[in-house]
């Protein structure tokens, strides 16, 4: 597909356009004037003048999506850059079709501070492929003692606190977190877990782990720190977000706060809903994450929120770790998987099997998140940014983690086969990733 790098005045022809803000599911054109939107609609005709001035492609057989947006994402700068950096992993995820990432505080020294934030988003500016949007701490350093400054991360251009990575284990200082990110209208995200429960667990708890003899981190760990949260959620009218949401249990407890009408939103990771716990039969750590694969039982309830619509938002959790901290014995190795490139066909095995129609998938790895960090991107509505994804959702291939931008390979689909992927991803109206 010929395409002219960095135009911002461009026509895609007969793409089919699934938009679920505008409820838009049809073979339309989409038009793209000074980097916006300026019509999506049937056959637009450009008067000879414009012609000259707008590159056209021909999307006919593809999908033009509203711009990917994985938001939680593991960047590694600063602090890791041997790991990712923000331009290997905003390429990366260019390349997997997002036009948006939000990036984990877990990082050296940890985006506590304006310092930080502002760190992140000028090396973004700078480097980076697409959109980032930092995640401040809730607590600083991450430590869960003493919470941290949100007037200052907001007005650096913090979109959301989290102690990503690890759990804020003092309920008092969680409460204090929610009521404090009110007053600036900041996104609590939650990593649930209970690291009593966790202790030193090294897969899901079950039959599984005894057969191998591995500590087992009971599903229970992440699931009384989902109850505990949509309380407190409920008791500080804040606005709660779940990160990286495993088990049935916690499923159940989601579906009943939102019915109880709590603000509380969640997301799952492709992990989640492809993999489970018997891969660690294998010993391979690649399958080694927190919180860990689990039982069969509860991919299929994942499958089954994500088709109710419980799970709003599909993430990558894109991890980065080198071979230093994950080829040793499981035991041994750094929890975590990489995403950015290979969540989109998992996604649209979804579609394949069923659980999600093209609109709802869109809308969780789009709209919702969008929605959910108040960001005004996730549609293709006349006026907005034109960042868009171009999908060819027939192109059979297999995963090779090989040929990934991202610095790091600790991708447990390497390998698989696999359909349809980001043919070319816009930000902007800009070209930042174009297949060959
Ligand atoms: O597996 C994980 N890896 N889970 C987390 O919560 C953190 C992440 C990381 O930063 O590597």
């Amino acid at each position: 597909m010929a395409t002219k790098e960095n135009s911002v005045n461009l026509v895609l022809r007969n793409g089919r356009v699934i938009d679920p803000a505008l409820g838009l599911d049809a073979v339309v054109d989409v038009l793209i004037e000074n980097g916006s939107i300026a019509e999506v609609s049937a056959e637009i005709e450009l008067g000879a003048e414009k012609l000259s001035q707008f590159e056209q492609i021909d999307a006919s057989g593809k999908w033009i999506v509203p711009g990917l947006i994985d938001m939680h994402v593991h960047l590694r700068e600063p602090g890791e850059e041997y790991k990712e950096t923000i331009s290997s992993g905003t390429q990366a995820a260019a390349a997997g079709g997002f036009t948006s990432v939000a990036c984990m505080p877990n990082t050296h020294p940890v985006n506590d501070c304006a310092a930080v934030t502002q760190y992140i988003l000028e090396k973004a500016r700078e480097e980076g492929s697409c959109r980032v949007f930092p995640v401040g701490a809730i607590s600083r350093g991450i430590e869960g003692k003493n919470i941290a400054e949100y007037g200052e991360l907001r007005a650096a251009g913090a979109a959301a606190v989290s102690d990503d990575g690890r759990p804020v284990m003092n309920s008092l200082l969680m409460r204090r977190a929610l009521e404090y990110a009110k007053t600036f209208d900041l996104l609590v995200i939650s990593h649930c877990e209970d690291l009593d429960l966790s202790s030193a667990g090294l897969m899901n708890e079950g039959p599984v782990s005894t057969r191998l003899g591995m500590r087992g981190i009971p599903r229970a760990a992440e699931e009384v720190m989902v109850a505990r949260d949509i309380l407190l959620a409920e008791l500080t009218g804040s606005r709660l977000h779940l990160a990286h949401i495993s088990t049935a249990g916690s499923v159940a407890l989601i579906r009943e706060g939102k019915n109880r009408g709590v603000h509380v939103s969640a997301e799952t990771a492709p992990h989640y809903f492809t993999l489970n716990e018997e891969l660690v039969c294998s010993f391979d750590p690649v399958y080694k994450v927190n919180p860990p694969l689990r039982r069969a039982e509860d991919v299929e309830a994942i499958k089954a929120a994500l088709d109710d619509g419980t799970l709003d938002v599909i993430a990558s959790d894109h991890a980065p770790h080198t071979s230093v901290e994950k080829d040793l014995e499981f035991e041994y190795a750094a929890n975590g998987m990489i995403g950015l490139e290979s969540s989109l066909p998992l996604i649209l095995r979804l579609i394949r099997e069923g659980v999600l129609t093209p609109l709802e998938a869109v809308a969780k790895v789009s709209h919702n998140p969008a929605r959910i960090l108040a960001i005004p991107f996730g549609t293709l509505r006349k006026g907005v940014a034109a960042d868009l994804t171009l999908i060819d959702p027939e192109v059979k291939y297999t995963i090779d983690v090989n040929r990934f931008k991202s610095k790091s390979r600790n991708c447990p689909f390497d390998g698989m086969e696999v359909q349809g992927r980001a043919v070319m991803t816009l930000v902007g109206g800009r070209v930042v990733f174009s297949a060959s």
